[in-house]
């Protein structure tokens, strides 16, 4: 089915001036570019955009980096949109992630992990009416 996904390009890849790279690899994979905007988050936007993770011992540091630099944040369409960003990224830690995906090549470690992406079709729906409203 076609569906809508969530992806936000961190901090860090953004400092690395890969924003173009990223999105190409989106496109070549066939998903589309829907909505997107250069943000930088304040602590509020990334707590709240966060909130699941917030009893983790991760989450001041996972908030602090949001919030290092400007973020792209944007709404990919496509078939079967979510699990194809997932696959397209790798794994969350990039030590584990497969070669070729966006994590292995741009990511330096668990936090500064490069990209975001939606986990599910409930959490797709609630990340992008939380950049772009309802
Ligand atoms: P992300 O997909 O943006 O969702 C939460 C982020 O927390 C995750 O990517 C990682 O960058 C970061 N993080 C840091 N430590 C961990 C951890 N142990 N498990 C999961 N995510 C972590």
């Amino acid at each position: 089915a076609i569906e809508r996904t969530l992806s936000i390009i961190k901090p860090d890849a953004v400092k690395k001036n890969v924003i173009g790279e990223i999105i190409t690899r989106f496109e070549r994979a066939g998903l589309k570019v829907v909505e997107g905007k250069l943000v930088t988050l304040s602590r509020e936007d990334a707590e709240g955009f966060y909130a699941e993770h917030k009893e983790r011992g991760f989450f001041n540091d996972l908030v602090s980096f949001m919030t290092s630099g400007p973020v792209f944040v944007q709404v990919l369409e496509g078939e079967e949109a979510i699990a194809k960003n997932r696959q397209i990224m790798g794994a969350t830690n990039p030590k584990e992630a497969a070669a070729g995906t966006l994590r292995h090549d741009y990511a330096d470690s668990i936090d500064a992990n490069a990209v975001h992406g939606s986990d599910s079709s409930t959490s797709a729906a609630r990340e992008i009416a939380y950049f772009f409203g309802g």
